[in-house]
């Protein structure tokens, strides 16, 4: 039986693309930047098998053109990329990385708190700049993370990480989510069940954990900066159109909220003059959160396992569709 043909949208672990190169023919895209769209459905046209990255769009155009696809394997745990009810109507299974990053985005979504809280970034900047003349006891003021209040909206995977990092900084913890959590882990976390209103009025810092869908997209808006303590930290490490980067600006600019820390914006990448980069309250990294070593070669590795299964007509070993296996 010949090989199947596979399309990888970027370089990943070597380890991962050998288990990949093993069993296909492999097309590895070699550039930093994805590949344009033409190209996508170039490829998109004979291969069985695609690893794809957040950056790349698989819209219904692209399941359209890859008649002969039998697999998607992203390698990231978010997808919405990619045109899933499309997918699943096709019984194409989509895998993704779920678990493996959870320590390593909530370790970001920490250290982003705690930068934006004592101005970490900016008071590097004013050393580099030889700002630096004597300690004065009025520089740099800013809130304390331990015993402050955390607001986790989306009390998934990422959002208990969040919530256990909490416990060591004897945080109180309030959270909101459609599914609440059971007895037992609101006990061992000491979480307070929320609605979001309240959740953003009594936090001191407030992390998003929530996906992207269109019930998410905007959910902190102009309304919700006007519920926030001026003292308060909004750290996104999500995606970035759920914060309306809009009234995100305007919130920061009139310091209505204190600082906010950012691994994800909208759009991606952020030009170097979008006016969100002007501010020295808020804190930017480029999308980095699950960029831990091993992290990213266990995602690696997840998305090479989630190919292979895919092209062998196995079930997916992290499956975000697992309705095609239910119409098969
Ligand atoms: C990164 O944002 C991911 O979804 O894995």
């Amino acid at each position: 039986m010949s090989k199947p043909k596979v399309f990888v949208t970027r370089r990943i672990f070597p380890e991962a693309l050998d288990m990949i190169a093993a069993k296909t023919h492999m097309e590895l895209w070699e550039d930093e930047l994805p590949p344009p769209k033409d190209i996508l459905l170039e490829k998109a046209k004979d291969c069985q098998g695609i690893l794809s990255l957040l950056t790349d769009e698989l819209d219904a155009e692209f399941f359209k053109t890859a008649e002969e696809l039998r697999v998607v394997s992203q390698i990231a745990v978010g997808y919405d990329n990619i045109d899933i009810a499309e997918a699943t109507r096709r019984l194409i299974p989509i895998g993704h990385t779920p678990h493996v990053l959870n320590a390593a985005t909530a370790d970001m979504a920490f250290l982003l708190m705690m930068a934006s809280s004592r101005r970490l970034v900016e008071s590097q900047i004013f050393v580099k700049e030889g700002g630096w003349r004597t300690w004065h006891p009025m520089h740099f003021l800013g809130p304390n993370v331990y015993g402050a209040t955390l607001g986790i909206v989306g009390m998934g995977r990422i959002g208990l990480e969040m919530a256990r990092r909490a416990r060591g900084f004897d945080m109180e913890v309030l959270y909101t989510d459609p599914n609440r959590r059971s007895p037992e882990d609101e006990q061992e976390f000491n979480l307070k069940y929320r609605d979001l209103d309240e959740v953003l009025a009594k936090s001191d810092f407030i992390s998003l954990h929530v996906i992207l869908t269109p019930k998410t997209h905007h959910l902190i808006s102009k309304r919700e900066f006007h519920f926030m303590k001026p003292t308060a930290v909004l750290v996104n490490t999500a995606r970035g159109s759920i914060v309306d980067h809009a009234a995100l600006y305007n919130s920061l600019k009139k310091r209505e909220i204190f600082a906010a820390g950012l691994d994800v914006t909208d759009p991606e990448p952020l030009q170097k003059d979008h006016p969100l980069l002007s501010l020295d309250n808020c804190i930017v990294v480029p999308h980095i959160a699950s960029a831990s070593f091993s992290s990213r070669l266990a995602m690696s590795n997840l998305a090479a396992q989630n190919l292979l299964a895919g092209l062998n007509g196995e079930r997916l070993p992290n499956c975000a569709n697992p309705e095609v296996y239910g119409a098969r």
